[in-house]
């Protein structure tokens, strides 16, 4: 072709620029059609190949004529291109003024502890510092762990004070966290000092609070001269250490055949506040530990030494206490999985249950 058809051409190609560079939709499309008007083989950048074929007087046009095209169409790529930019520039402006930094979050679930289980590692960090150590016993214990060496044989009427559930392999779900008693006796010998937090499962009728399944922590200190005034004196300092103040008590006598004397330990209902209600049965007093001092009997089942050795024992009611310290009404709740009673008891127990 010369130079006349050359410019035609060029001219041709220039007029379809803008109509193809408004129908592009995006940045991709956009750079494509690019090198298929500007690149080696594109519409346009093919014919810097055919300069070879002008005459040499005519080459140096030829070349500016094509050059001259190319840079006004890239001038209109660059262009399009740019209005690309900034839209995606605008929509990332929007995006951000979308967010409200004031809303609230996604909550995130957090995990709390069991009230029961708060108070339990209250319990143990203030026997801890009185030198106890934490024993476990299992919840399926031996007829003769749970009763025997506790100083209640089969012909025992005291066997009924405590509903047991029977398994059918001859052992029980332990009744009380006693016969831990026996087990760190024989385990650790005299003197001894141990607190056994467990689980403990009694046949009876469910109340406010009355449960199958509740919570014990069981004392043992066993030494020279040990009496029922150390009994009581570490049964306040654990109860106001627990409860954060100075709490009443009452002191009655109890029976209970592994210990003698029996005394019950009542504290002030926390509830009511001592005026009465459905937790404490219309008493103001709820009977969170009962105890007393080793009975010799059980003493002896356990190798102790009875001539050297004295001891008192206790059964803190866990579930209780954290009833009292928490505000729980009812035993139930503890029981049933509810998560609320995990973030706040204080509010279950005062919506729900009042
Ligand atoms: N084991 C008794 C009960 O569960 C409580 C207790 C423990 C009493 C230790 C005295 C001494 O009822």
């Amino acid at each position: 072709m010369d130079f006349d058809e050359l410019q035609n051409t060029i001219r041709t190609i220039e007029a379809k620029v803008p109509g193809v560079l408004s129908d592009a939709g995006s940045i991709d499309a956009l750079r494509s059609l690019e090198s298929g008007i500007l690149g080696k083989k594109g519409s346009l950048g093919s014919l810097i190949a055919t300069i070879g074929r002008y005459p040499q007087d005519q080459r140096g046009k030829v070349g500016q004529a094509i050059n001259a095209a190319k840079g006004r169409i890239k001038g209109l790529i660059e262009k399009r291109f740019k209005e690309f930019q900034a839209a995606d520039a605008a929509e990332e402006v929007d995006a951000a003024a979308a967010f409200d930094p004031t809303l609230p979050g996604d909550p995130i679930p957090m995990g709390a502890v069991h009230p029961v289980t708060a108070v339990q590692w209250e319990v143990e960090r203030i026997f801890e510092r009185l030198g106890f150590t934490v024993e476990a016993g299992p919840a399926m214990e031996t007829e003769y762990n749970n009763f025997d060496a506790l100083n209640i044989p089969d012909t025992h009427p005291a066997r009924d004070m405590q509903d047991t559930f029977w398994l059918t392999n001859g052992m029980v779900l332990r009744t009380h966290t006693s016969p831990v008693q026996h087990r760190s006796m024989l385990k650790f010998g005299a003197p001894l000092r141990v607190i056994a937090p467990g689980q403990c499962f009694r046949y009876e009728t469910v109340d406010a609070s009355h449960d199958t399944t509740f919570y014990q922590i069981e004392g043992l200190l066993i030494d020279r001269d040990i009496s029922i005034p150390n009994l009581i004196a570490m049964a306040k300092l654990l109860l106001n250490e627990v409860m954060q103040r100075e709490v009443k008590v009452r002191v009655r006598p109890g029976y209970f055949p592994f210990v003698e004397p029996g005394i019950e330990i009542d504290m002030n209902c926390e509830i009511c506040d001592g005026v009465g209600c459905a937790t404490c049965k219309q008493s103001g007093w709820v009977e969170v530990l009962p105890a007393g001092m080793v009975h010799p009997s059980v003493l002896k089942a356990g190798g102790i030494d009875t001539e050297q050795y004295t001891g008192f024992a206790f059964g803190l009611g866990l579930t209780r206490l954290a009833m009292m310290k928490y505000g729980i009404r009812d035993i139930r709740v503890l029981n049933t999985g509810d998560l609320r009673a995990l973030v706040s008891p204080r509010r279950l127990g005062g919506v729900l249950l009042c």
